[in-house]
């Protein structure tokens, strides 16, 4: 099996010749959620024509040593990409022409999250970190309402997310019920959490109920509304879908105002380089910013 290529720049190259050659990384942080594509970037001097059985390029996820990208003398060679990655890689080779190695990674897993290293040689060798963050909100929150004896009711809000959610209950008057609450979460297919919370409590006809899924590391709070009515959850179901599509409207504008101040103030080039979500419904873009 050959060298990596990282350690042969390691221990041919780097220490005489990284003065000469430099890899940048535009942007050492992504973010991306989960099931969405991205594409990282590194670049390097390419002085005149591009040769390419000159070039080698190699992109390797560092804290688990897996290949991901392996491009030798202008050759791909797919023989030691590691199996997470397999059919999910491209290296978009029209861009290297102007010294960027652009990695595509599509349908983004949460296990694809870590220290991504991108290696160059082109006459001399070098090499950067990028450091990939997946994320999964809790988008949506499945509700049930039963009732359970007089004027007592089991409310439960059950979503699925990543990294695990605190769930706080709420009443109307914006009292915290949390402590009367049982929560309990379960990993589920690709390490997702599936969190499920349940509120037994004694409560009247026609009061409401919050049950707020809380992403303590992203900072984000997803909120179900549980209407306690006399009909059956048919009701329910709509209202929770019409707040998730309201709160979703807020935050395509919230998200849209604040990408155009961004674009006065910066000036477009500087969020269409680097690390970038790779786009193909634009109803569903979010911007997120280092
Ligand atoms: C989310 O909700 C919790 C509890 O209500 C609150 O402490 C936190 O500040 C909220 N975070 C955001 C980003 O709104
Ligand atoms: C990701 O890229 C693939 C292949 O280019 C495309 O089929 C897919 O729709 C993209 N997914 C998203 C969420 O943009």
């Amino acid at each position: 099996m050959r060298r990596p290529l990282f350690l042969y720049v390691f221990l041919f190259y780097w220490h005489f010749l990284n003065a000469l050659f430099t890899v940048e990384a535009p942007q050492s942080l992504c973010v991306v959620e989960r099931g969405n594509n991205v594409t990282m970037e590194c670049t390097f001097p390419v002085n005149g024509k591009l040769e390419f059985r000159n070039l080698s390029v190699s992109w390797e996820k560092k804290d688990e040593s897996k290949q991901v990208y392996e491009l030798h003398k202008g050759e791909e060679d797919f023989k030691n990409q590691h199996s997470d990655f397999r059919g999910r890689i491209k290296l978009l080779k029209e861009n290297l022409n102007l010294g960027q190695s652009l990695l595509q990674i599509t349908d983004v897993k949460l296990r694809d999250a870590g220290v991504y290293r991108c290696v160059i040689v082109y006459g001399g060798a070098d090499y950067k970190t990028i450091h990939l963050k997946v994320k999964a909100p809790y988008r949506i929150i499945n509700q049930g309402v039963v009732s359970t004896g007089r004027n007592e009711w089991k409310l439960t809000c059950h979503s699925e997310g990543y990294p695990e959610a605190e769930v706080i209950w709420r009443n109307k008057n914006y009292e915290d019920l949390t402590h009367k609450a049982n929560t309990r979460s379960e990993t589920a297919s690709d390490q997702l959490y599936r969190v499920t919370s349940t509120l037994t409590i004694k409560s009247g006809i026609d009061e409401i109920f919050y049950c707020i899924f809380w992403n303590k590391e992203l900072q984000e709070n997803t909120t179900a509304i549980l209407h306690i009515a006399d009909s059956t959850d048919g009701i329910l179901q709509t209202e929770s879908r019409r707040f998730v599509g309201a709160a979703l409207i807020a935050t395509a504008f919230v998200g849209s105002v604040l990408l155009f101040l961004l674009c006065i103030r910066k000036g477009l080039q500087v969020i269409l380089t680097g690390c970038k979500r790779t786009v193909d419904n634009p109803a569903s873009t979010r911007i997120y910013l280092p």
